[in-house]
């Protein structure tokens, strides 16, 4: 088992994507290590320069976000923690998978559509090769599984696409270059939404910062994040079918569930025919209790700079060895002469 994923650092890491992924990388790396797999966990450094970005808070926010990923339980030790940046096969390969992409498969990539809008001519070239970057990210290692939310699944999609195409024009079906990977999309807590706007996920790029519970808020952040959330003013249903057309209500029954590790049903049997007064404090109170021993090692561990740095060092140069001969057979599939 080779498990691959990455984050992009570009501001904290927030409920969405703790729930949606970070979560089953601490569980799947737990796994793995006793089953003589391997797990390699990235920052997506040179995903986040597709949009205008400050360089600095690039700078800062790789830390932050290593920080932010071992106070989660990510372990530097067992599985391999680096950034792109310091991996340069993931672009050398992205580049000799252009050759594969076709433009009409990037098109219908959503993230393109929605992050480009209607600027499609202004946006960067980087915005629309996103994908094929992602792809290699995953490809370059022989990944068989790769955990995230529900948002990345089509650009996983494309990455399975994108081997099976390469596979099939330029290697044998013995000895194929690439393996298809599986995205792992965890059946509960996929798609984790904005507290502001229930049919709207929680993201980063959101400008209203109460719209999401980021790893680093303290609890006096977080119980007024929850009370202001957006609900609509019935009480809450005695099972799961009356959730339905209920978008806020369900999104924060269902964090409840993840994080307390219940069922919906089991939540709205304590807590069906209540009102959202008495339902947000105790779902304050739990995220407070399940998020202030992550936040507290992560204020901790961003203060020591140099062994933030020693991380991504290690991991990077770890991941550079294993990248390698996946690279190396690329350029020979292709025909590129390599001395
Ligand atoms: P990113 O940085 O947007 O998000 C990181 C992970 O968090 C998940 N996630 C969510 N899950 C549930 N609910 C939400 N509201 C939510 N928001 C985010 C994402 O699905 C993701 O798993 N393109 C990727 C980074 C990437 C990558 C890769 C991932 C680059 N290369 C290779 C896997 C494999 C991204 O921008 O994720």
């Amino acid at each position: 088992m080779r498990v691959v994923s990455g984050i992009q650092p570009t501001g904290n890491l927030h409920l969405g994507n703790y729930l949606g992924a970070i979560r089953n990388w601490v569980r799947m790396q737990d796994e793995v290590s006793s089953g003589g797999g391997q797990c390699l966990f990235f920052l997506a450094d040179l995903h986040a320069i597709s949009m205008p970005h400050v360089p600095a808070e690039l700078a800062a926010n790789t830390r932050e976000m290593v920080a932010a990923l071992v106070a989660c339980g990510v372990d530097p030790d067992r599985s391999i923690l680096f950034n792109q940046a310091q991996v340069p096969q993931h672009s050398e390969l992205q580049w000799l998978l252009n050759g594969t992409a076709r433009m009409g498969w990037l098109n219908r990539m959503t993230q393109w559509k929605d992050k480009a809008g209607k600027n499609r001519e202004g946006a960067s070239i980087a915005l629309f090769t996103y994908p094929v970057l992602q792809a290699a990210d995953v490809l370059l290692y022989q990944a068989t599984h790769v955990p995230v939310g529900e948002d990345q699944k089509q650009h996983l999609e494309l990455a399975r696409d994108i081997a099976q195409k390469f596979n099939n024009d330029f290697a044998s079906e013995q000895a194929p270059v690439f393996t298809l990977p599986d995205p792992i999309i965890p059946p509960e807590a996929a798609r984790i939404m904005s507290l502001r706007d229930g049919s709207a996920k929680m993201s980063k790029s959101d400008p209203s910062d109460m719209s999401r519970i980021n790893l680093t808020d303290d609890a006096d952040t977080i119980m007024q994040k929850v009370k202001k959330a957006k609900t609509d003013p019935e009480p809450l249903p005695s099972d799961k079918a009356g959730l339905e057309g209920r978008p806020e209500a369900a999104n924060l029954v269902g964090i409840y569930a993840v994080l307390s590790g219940m069922t919906v049903d089991a939540v709205l049997a304590d807590f069906g025919g209540e009102g959202f007064g008495k339902f947000k404090p105790a779902l304050g109170d739990l995220l407070v209790s399940k998020l202030a021993p992550i936040n507290a090692r992560f204020i901790e561990l961003r203060q020591d700079r140099a062994a933030l740095d020693a991380i991504l060092h290690q991991g990077a140069a770890k991941a550079r060895a294993l990248a390698v001969p996946t690279l190396e057979r690329t350029y020979e599939a292709l025909g590129l002469v390599r001395g």
